[in-house]
């Protein structure tokens, strides 16, 4: 079966707590077992992981080099100045969808560039949780067909 990563960067795991009407009250863990059970609908294995760490979600990305067929990621604040993130994005070329609960586009001015879409397929924002549920069934099109 296809897999597909799922990876969750910077203050995430507060899902639910943090800053609810920015980020919504749905928390980190629901939103992995629901792209699971997506996953499992379309025929794709998911595995979800969360870091606060630059290096651990650079070594998740190198890792999933070659096991994983697309990657789902919230780069969290390191969307808009991890350089290391990006290359490592960028190294493995694995087909990946950039997903953000808020709108980053309608926010402060330093959320606005993201040094992680230009080496993405595409970018997800301001939609919430459904935004990964929108990127899992973008790369469940591209893998599957
Ligand atoms: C975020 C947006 C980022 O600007 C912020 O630093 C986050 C979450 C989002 O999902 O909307 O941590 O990636």
């Amino acid at each position: 079966m296809v897999k597909v990563l799922v990876l969750h960067g910077p203050n995430l795991n507060l899902l639910g707590r943090r800053e609810p009407a920015v980020y919504g009250s749905t928390t980190l863990a629901e939103i992995d077992r629901s792209l699971v059970a997506l996953g499992a609908e379309l025929n794709i294995d998911v595995e979800c992981a969360q870091s606060n760490h630059e290096g651990v979600l650079v070594d998740r990305i190198h890792e999933a080099m070659d096991r994983f067929a697309g990657l789902i990621i919230n780069p969290g604040a390191f969307t808009h100045y991890s350089i290391a993130l990006r290359d490592a994005v960028a190294a493995v070329g694995i087909p990946t969808i950039e997903v953000h609960l808020s709108n980053v586009h309608a926010r402060e001015e330093f959320r606005r560039h993201s040094v992680v879409a230009p080496v993405a397929v595409g970018q997800i924002a301001g939609l919430g949780a459904l935004g990964y549920a929108l990127a899992l069934r973008a790369l469940a099109e591209r893998l599957n067909g």
